[in-house]
């Protein structure tokens, strides 16, 4: 199953990834993809706001990972530097430490991606409309997507 939403603006895609309540789900694993500029730290920011996290939040390209403290913690990754390398960073421990994760070009790790996930690829249309798709993994995510979408 797959969910497709279209935003206008930067502040409909915020709205969106709110709508996700983020701050209810220990241990989400949400994967982000699509080409730079396409709006997956917009739709981080959303997730921020859910967690009650009111610090600006950038993709992380050169750190890999941030933690912001929230009502969950965020572990919000980029992993685009990694170039799929990803031995020895310990991604995976943040998986099932939790807080929530939100990983930005998450296609290059797959391999270590867990099996229940949430991922999300952002397409651009034009300067300011994108098609948003979203795929659960699993029960949990189904079900989210289900109430949410
Ligand atoms: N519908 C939209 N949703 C998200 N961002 C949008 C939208 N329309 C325009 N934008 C702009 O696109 C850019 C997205 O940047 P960003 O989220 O940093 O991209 P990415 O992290 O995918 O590289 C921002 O400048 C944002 O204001
Ligand atoms: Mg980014």
């Amino acid at each position: 199953m797959e969910y497709k939403v279209t935003t206008y603006n930067e502040e409909e895609t915020i709205e969106l990834a709110q709508n996700f309540e983020a701050e209810k789900f220990p241990n989400m694993v949400i994967c982000l993809d699509g080409e730079l500029g396409s709006g997956k730290t917009v739709f981080t920011k959303g997730i921020a706001m859910a967690l009650g996290i009111n610090e600006n939040i950038t993709s992380p390209t050169f750190t890999i990972i941030k933690e912001y403290d929230g009502e969950l913690p965020l572990y919000h990754m980029d992993v685009y530097r990694l170039d799929g390398h990803v031995d020895g960073i310990g991604i995976e421990e943040y998986f099932t430490k939790g807080g929530v994760v939100v990983i930005e070009w998450a296609d290059t790790i797959q391999d270590i991606l867990p099996k229940e996930r949430l991922d999300i690829k952002f397409r651009v249309v034009d300067e300011n409309k994108r098609v948003i798709i979203m795929t659960p993994h699993g029960k949990k995510y189904e079900d989210l997507c289900e109430a949410v979408l």
